[in-house]
Formats: structure tokens, C-alpha cells, sequence
């Protein structure tokens, strides 16, 4: 750990004996390893196991020591690791929020330690920019907006469209985004809303958020899932209800993992806005320059694309998570 390497050093030189330094305050092996403390929202999704692995398998490419945490979706826990990771004294700590806003505190706790921050995926909502070094992911605003130009162009024509909404984790960033992207792309269209509700990001939230909103709406045309998930578990509630998804009732999806790709292919899907998890190379890039006190930039945004049924199955071949 550098930090510590830093803080040891001067220490022996103070005592005129160079006797120990190294990682993580315990091993006294002496080497310049990069720790990095990982807090991870979970592993709510396709997408998210293969954010995990992308970053987990960049590190070691990288030689970085990764500390990871799974926060399993909540708050206080990522919170809790985040303190750990400060009292480890690790030399970076990455983490992708699982709500937008309460950090500051435990990121200032990190800041007096002198401790980059680097967030990964999703951003926070705080006045204080300063609480972290750069914010690498994608633009959550711009992907709902991609996928409400989609349906306007779809249903052209058409008198009236009834959407579901299932809704993201409540208070995540991409939950926030992808519905404010969505409602500005279909404004003033006869496309509506008619019901909008958390899935928080699973297949099985999907699937029952789905059941309910068949059972209390006769008139769906279109659902818009945050995530392929969500998507795939209202297939699944849709195809219970004696409906055909894909044709009875349209279905657009955010993420382009594997399984999304199948189902747009297979004609169950119709529409899918790409959200790539493969951020890991970028992140231990930035993580190296963080710590080295080069500059980075503040915002790093992931370019993506969009997928139609024809595409999805051309791409599926490929498609490596
Ligand atoms: O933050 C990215 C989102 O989180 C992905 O779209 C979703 O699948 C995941 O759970």
C-alpha cells in the first residue's frame, strides 16, 4: 500500500533503521502494490456480475489489490465498507452508490484521510464535488432518452399508448436518470404512463411488479423495464397472463446483457438501450493516475449503443457477457 509505504518510510528513517514497510499495515512485506477498497452495490443483475468480473479481472491485469464488498443493494452497508476501507488505509477506494444522495459524511471521512474516491458506475447528489476524484459511467439520462425517441418513432401514428414503468432501485441513479431521459423523449405524444413502479433492478421484483400491474390495467401496450432483468421477469408474468410479450405487449429494456440480447433476438424483447458493465480497465486506468496525483477528468462518460431485434441477434454471437 503506498500510503503506507509513504508513512512507514519516514517513520524508519526517523528511527535511522529501515526495519519494515508494506501493504495493509499487517503482512510488513515490502512492495508498492496499489490497494484498492471496492464497494459493490451487489449482485442484483446480469449486469452486474459482469461489472464485478470486468473489474475484479482488470485489477489483477493491472496489479492492483482489490479489497471487495458486496453491499447487497443497501446503503449501510457500502457505508460500512467504505469506513473500513479508510481505517485499512487503503491507497483508493472505488464504489458504485446504491442510492444518490447520504454520502457525504462517510466521503469526507475518506477525504481528511486523504483518500481518493473514484466513483464507478453511478453518481451521487451532493454540493461537494470535492468529495471525489472522477465519475466513471454512463449517461443513465441520455439511455431513458434513447429509449422514449424509440417508441415515439414506433407508434407513430398511433391515438393513445399505455406504458408500464418498472422503476430501478428507488433513490439510484439510474432509476432517477432513465425515467427523467424517458419522460422528456416522449413529451408531448399521445404515449402516457399509466403505472410506474420499483423492481429494484430483479428479475423476480419484475416479475411481480408485472403481475400486478396486468391484474390492475387491461390496456398495456408497452412495458419500459430500467434493466433487462426487470424485463425479462415481466416476459415471464406476461407470458402467465396468456400474453404474448414482444407482440401483445411491447417491451423495451436498458443494459444488452446475454440474456436481454436472446430474448430481443428471439422477437420477446423489442427494444434494447445498451449500458456497458465493462468498466473495469478504465477504472484501475484511473485509479493508477488518482493515486500517481496526476489530474484526471472529473466525468468520464461510457459510450454506448442500442440494439433492434434484427441487431441483437447479428451481435449475439459475440456478445461476451
Ligand atoms: O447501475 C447500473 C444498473 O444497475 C444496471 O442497468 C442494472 O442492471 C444494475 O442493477
Amino acid at each position: 500500500m503506498l500510503r503506507k509505504l509513504v508513512a512507514t518510510a519516514a517513520a524508519v528513517t526517523l528511527f535511522g533503521a529501515l526495519t519494515a514497510c508494506g501493504s495493509g499495515g499487517s503482512s510488513g512485506s515490502a512492495d508498492d502494490t496499489i490497494v484498492m477498497g471496492f464497494a459493490q452495490v451487489g449482485a442484483e443483475s446480469g449486469w452486474r456480475t459482469a461489472n464485478t468480473k470486468s473489474v475484479q479481472e482488470a485489477a489483477e491485469r493491472a496489479g492492483i489489490e482489490l479489497k471487495f464488498s458486496d453491499a447487497q443493494q443497501k446503503q449501510e452497508n457500502q457505508i460500512k465498507a467504505i469506513r473500513s476501507f479508510v481505517q485499512q488505509r487503503v491507497d483508493v477506494i472505488a464504489f458504485s452508490p446504491v442510492v444518490e444522495t447520504g454520502w457525504d459524511t462517510v466521503l469526507l471521512e475518506a477525504k481528511r484521510a486523504g483518500i481518493p474516491v473514484i466513483l464507478t458506475d453511478r453518481s451521487i447528489d451532493s454540493d461537494d464535488e470535492s468529495l471525489y476524484a472522477t465519475f466513471l459511467g454512463s449517461d443513465f439520462v441520455e439511455e431513458g432518452r434513447k429509449a422514449g425517441e424509440w417508441l415515439v418513432e414506433e407508434t407513430e401514428g398511433e391515438s393513445r399508448v399505455n406504458v408500464v414503468e418498472l422503476e430501478g432501485t428507488t433513490g439510484a441513479a439510474p432509476a432517477i436518470d432513465r425515467h427523467t431521459g424517458f419522460v422528456e423523449a416522449i413529451e408531448g405524444t399521445n404515449i402516457e404512463i399509466i403505472a410506474s413502479q420499483t423492481g429494484d433492478f430483479t428479475r423476480s421484483g419484475g416479475k411481480q411488479v408485472m403481475e400486478a400491474f396486468l391484474k390492475a390495467h387491461d390496456d398495456i401496450d408497452v412495458v419500459y423495464a430500467h434493466n433487462d432483468d426487470m424485463g425479462l421477469g415481466a416476459i415471464e408474468a406476461i407470458q402467465a397472463a396468456g400474453k404474448k410479450p414482444g407482440e401483445d405487449i411491447k417491451i423495451i429494456t436498458v443494459d444488452a446483457v446475454k440474456d436481454g440480447m436472446q430474448a430481443l433476438a428471439e422477437g420477446r424483447i423489442n427494444f434494447i438501450v445498451e449500458c456497458n458493465p465493462l468498466l473495469g480497465d478504465q477504472l484501475m486506468e484511473l485509479a493508477k493516475k488518482v493515486v500517481a496525483g496526476e489530474e484526471v477528468p472529473h466525468r468520464v462518460v461510457v459510450e454506448e449503443t442500442t440494439f433492434t431485434q434484427e441487431q441483437a441477434a447479428e451481435a449475439l454471437p459475440d456478445r461476451k457477457y
